[in-house]
């Protein structure tokens, strides 16, 4: 009796991580399109548009693994906080109403983000934000 409560529960544990290993975020397919499409115009490498230089918006680069972590100047390392979401500025900023002075991207600039890549975003930062093989730019 005592063995078969043992597998049992071996096996209940084994199927949880099978679906967990499914359900991974990955955030090359995943979630660098979402910032792609939204912010890189503004948080990416200092670039020449026109004569004109444009460096990236509030310090943030979002064009690479280790620059998305390092964040900007309101917010060093607070960007992305890895399981901690609601510490996160690049999700806060993106749930936050368009009236809002912080809202990204900011008001008359962009879309809001839809709700299921909010969600997206929000599963990747809570499983522990891993970038998996992607660097990016450094
Ligand atoms: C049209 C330009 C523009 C776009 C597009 C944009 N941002 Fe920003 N972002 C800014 C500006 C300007 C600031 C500087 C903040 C300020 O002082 O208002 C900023 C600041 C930030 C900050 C705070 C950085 C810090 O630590 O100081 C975060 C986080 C952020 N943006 C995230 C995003 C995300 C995520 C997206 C895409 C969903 C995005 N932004 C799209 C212009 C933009």
């Amino acid at each position: 009796m005592k063995t078969k409560i043992t597998l049992a529960a071996i096996a209940a544990a084994f199927t949880v991580n099978v679906a967990t290993a499914q359900d991974a975020v990955d955030f090359e397919k995943q979630i660098l399109p979402i910032l792609k499409e939204n912010c890189f115009k503004c948080h990416e490498k200092e670039k020449e548009d026109n004569g004109k230089i444009k460096k990236p918006k509030g310090g943030l680069r979002l064009d690479g693994a280790a620059l998305i972590m390092k964040g900007g100047k309101e917010y060093p390392n607070e960007n992305v906080v890895a399981g901690k979401p609601d510490a996160s500025w690049l999700l806060k900023t993106m749930a936050l109403p368009d009236s809002d002075d912080m809202a990204m991207p900011p008001e008359g600039k962009g879309d809001r983000i839809a709700a299921d890549k909010q969600a997206l975003i929000k599963k990747w930062i809570e499983s522990g934000a891993s970038f998996g093989s992607w660097k990016g730019e450094e």
